[in-house]
């Protein structure tokens, strides 16, 4: 479950208002509590996306690759063509729907492209399009070559301590920094500019100065991850992309 609602209490005091008359007149005490609800990117698949990744992770990404960019075991030189790289070209903003038109184009007279015809006759309809609507989940969001749902599996083990679940640096190793504390997503320069490049920088070289904790991920992460990374704190800044579901119903 990627669904997750982080409640913060912060007390009165800390702001400053303890003591300050409230709306009914009367003192506010110490222990008066402001409730502020961060809400953790919502990066959930449907029933039908979940069922689809199933097909997706036992058959598909054997040419097409775990994360859609055409880099499987299978798919060096063993194959006449080469599978595309599913995060550029005409495919990113392409819905279920787009994906299985393109395979109703094809001819059943024409020898090529064989591998649709293939991938079509091997798997029951239903199930055909459900794997279809995989698809545009995982290049999910369109715009930055990564994807978010990759990139959400490596924020949970490798940032999230640090940058925290909801994004604002406040994870429980974090706030315990004693310099330069964790960027906060939420309001962050970079992100706001949709700096996609500015953003992969900071990850794969680590942070600046020498009393940063940020460490340096470039030796430790292929690019396409450091995409995944860059596409997954995305999510963060509220409003840049639809979200998951609006994008791939169609
Ligand atoms: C044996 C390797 C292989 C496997 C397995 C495979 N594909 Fe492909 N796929 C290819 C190649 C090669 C192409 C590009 C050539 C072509 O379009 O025929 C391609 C192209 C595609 C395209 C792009 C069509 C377009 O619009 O250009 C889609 C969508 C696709 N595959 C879906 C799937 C799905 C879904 C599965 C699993 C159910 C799958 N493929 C399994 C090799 C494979
Ligand atoms: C040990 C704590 C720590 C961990 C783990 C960590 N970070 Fe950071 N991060 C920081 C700190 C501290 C900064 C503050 C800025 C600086 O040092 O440049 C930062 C800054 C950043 C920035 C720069 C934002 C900006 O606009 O300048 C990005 C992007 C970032 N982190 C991404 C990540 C990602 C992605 C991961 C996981 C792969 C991660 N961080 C893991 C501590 C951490």
């Amino acid at each position: 479950m990627h669904v997750r609602a982080l409640t913060i209490l912060i007390p009165v005091i800390a702001l400053g208002c303890a003591g300050e008359p409230s709306e009914s007149g009367a003192p506010r005490s110490a222990t008066d509590q402001v409730v502020i609800e961060f809400q953790a990117p919502v990066l959930q698949l449907t029933e039908i996306q979940e069922s689809g990744k199933q097909l997706y992770d036992v058959f598909c990404w054997t040419c097409h690759g775990s994360t859609g960019r055409g880099d499987g075991p299978l798919a060096t030189g063993k194959t006449i063509l080469a599978p595309p790289n599913f995060m550029e070209g005409r495919y990113p903003g392409m819905s279920a729907t787009d994906f299985e038109a393109r395979f109703d184009e094809v001819d059943p007279a024409r020898r090529l492209p064989g591998h649709m015809r293939y991938v079509r006759s091997v798997i029951r309809p239903d199930k055909f399009r459900e794997v279809l609507s995989y698809i545009p989940a995982l290049i999910y969001p369109s715009g930055i070559p990564g994807s978010a749902l990759s990139g959400s599996a490596i924020y949970a083990t490798r940032c999230r301590l640090c940058h925290g679940q909801t994004g604002r640096g406040d994870g429980e190793v974090g706030v315990t920094l004693e310099s330069v504390r964790p960027a906060d997503f939420t309001s962050d320069t970079l992100l706001a500019q949709q700096n996609w490049e500015g953003l992969f920088m900071k990850i794969r070289g680590g942070g600046e100065g020498p009393h940063t904790a940020m460490p340096h991920f470039g030796q430790l992460f292929s690019e396409a991850e450091l995409w995944d990374l860059v596409a997954y704190i995305s999510m963060f800044h509220p409003g840049l992309f639809p979200t998951l579901a609006d994008v791939t119903s169609g």
